[in-house]
């Protein structure tokens, strides 16, 4: 069991920062692939709660190598902050390790970010304002400035100069801003060059030379499956791959090594910014999931849009990732409705459909079509096996499974390391 890949099956914020930290310590690297700081993983460790943004869950686990593999996007700022806020509270953070190909999210792609998002109006994306979007461009239009880059400032000048010679015009005249100098964004460029110095390295090299050792190597997603650039609920997604491919191009470990693909599935489902969502809802039900579930943004601190739980989703994720199992997270939320509805198809244009629609336009036309299932009021957070459950949990798991295409392994039951009930070993 080499490599194994850790995904959001929905929107993001299924949990991934708990089940990859569960799985920390019994695994040697644990990677994220993709995305950037527009993560926000929450991690509850005894009384202490971690929020991280950029760095790998596995960061907490002591045995871990932490990897920043070359599908991410970096803002230094942001992991510089992230690392000393983990050393004040005591966490070693030496181990890290971050590609030298990784992309760096530079100020004026955090500039660009905010000003298009302005710029689209009601027709905005709602993105994290943290310049994501505008670093993948420039990578694929190859005007990207690479970690790497930092140790060579004649080729980090060119690079910065080529980047802003075409959007310095967009800023000032698109934007009415002012143009952004050459030279102060090299200078601050270069002002995180040593201190990154000691984790920047082949990562690539790495962890292929640990696979062969027959080392673990966890995959984190960030994001969701539904966010995805490809198959995700385009344009409302995120400018990364964080579907199963992804932990391949995003790490230069090929396909023939992942074994298992375990996707994180939230009892229910949320989003955050702007999209389709056919399970939203907008009654005292919605607010009572982002109450008890606490859905509230770790990154921007907006509210998540809640709503029930989609299988037709769950399915989708299933078959774009390859999952050979499910990570089910937030059942205690669900504890105390009567009645539970899940979203088993929907209906678009009057007819039903079982599975998701490619086109945009069916998708923003698909109506929920809602089976209920019987709920619980018993207290489920102390469950340590799948019997401990209540009935009816124990029916809903069931059904959840049935409907989604593969088999749930684990299922949380509070935020902690320990709330979780493991019914299949993933390693
Ligand atoms: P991520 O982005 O996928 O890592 O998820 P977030 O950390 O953004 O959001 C998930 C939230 O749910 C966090 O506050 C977690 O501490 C919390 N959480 C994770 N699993 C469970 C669970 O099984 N039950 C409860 N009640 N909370 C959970
Ligand atoms: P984790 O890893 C939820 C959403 C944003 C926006 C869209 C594009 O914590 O699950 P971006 O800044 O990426 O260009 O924004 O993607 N988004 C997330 N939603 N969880 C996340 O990460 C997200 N990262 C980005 O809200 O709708
Ligand atoms: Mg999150």
């Amino acid at each position: 069991m080499p490599a194994l890949v850790l995904l959001g099956a929905q929107w993001g914020d299924e949990g991934k920062g708990k089940a990859t930290d569960l799985l920390g310590g019994s695994v040697d690297y644990v990677v994220r692939y993709q995305g950037g700081n527009n993560a926000g993983h929450t991690v509850v460790v005894g009384d202490q709660k971690y929020a991280l943004h950029l760095l790998p869950s596995g960061i907490l686990s002591p045995g871990c190598t932490p990897v920043i593999g070359n599908g991410v996007v970096v803002d230094p700022s942001v992991l510089l902050s992230e690392l000393s806020g983990l050393n004040e509270r005591g966490v070693d953070t030496s181990k890290l390790l971050i590609s030298g190909n990784a992309h760096i999210i530079t100020p004026y792609n955090v500039t660009v970010d905010k000003v298009t998002e302005r710029f689209l109006g009601k027709r905005k994306i709602g993105t994290t304002g943290r310049g994501i979007g505008p670093t993948y461009a420039d990578k694929i239009n190859r005007v990207g400035i690479r970690v790497q880059d930092l140790y060579d400032e004649s080729i980090l000048t060119q690079k910065v100069e080529a980047a802003l010679d075409v959007k310095n015009q967009m800023l000032t005249k698109l934007f009415n801003r002012r143009a952004i100098g050459v030279e102060q964004v090299v200078e601050e460029l270069l002002g995180y060059a040593d201190k990154l110095a000691p984790y920047v390295s082949d990562t690539v090299l790495v962890l292929n030379q640990a696979l062969e050792q027959d080392k673990v190597v966890l995959f984190e997603g960030g994001q969701g499956t539904l966010l995805d650039i490809d198959h995700g609920t385009y344009p409302f997604v995120t400018s990364s791959n964080p579907t199963a491919g992804g932990a391949c191009t995003g790490s230069g470990v090929g396909p023939t090594k992942i074994s298992r693909v375990i996707g994180i599935l939230k009892a229910y489902t949320t989003r955050v910014g702007a999209g389709p969502f056919p399970t939203e809802l907008f009654d005292e039900d919605g607010e009572a999931l982002r109450r008890i579930g606490g859905e509230r943004g770790v990154t921007t601190g907006r509210d998540r849009r809640c709503g029930w739980f989609d299988a037709v989703i769950a399915r989708y994720a299933t078959r774009v990732n390859g999952l050979t199992d499910f990570f089910l997270t937030k059942l205690d939320v669900l504890t105390g409705w009567e009645q539970i509805p899940v979203c088993v198809a929907y209906e678009i244009d009057g007819k039903r459909v079982e599975e998701l629609p490619y086109s945009q336009t069916d998708f923003h036309h698909a109506k929920p079509v809602y089976e209920m299932l019987p709920g619980w009021s018993e207290d489920i957070s102390r469950a340590k096996s799948f019997s401990d459950l209540p009935k009816n949990a124990q029916a809903y798991v069931k059904a959840l499974e049935e409907m989604s295409g593969a088999p749930i392994s684990a299922i949380g039951v509070g935020p902690g390391r320990t709330e979780t009930i493991e019914i299949n070993s993933f390693l």
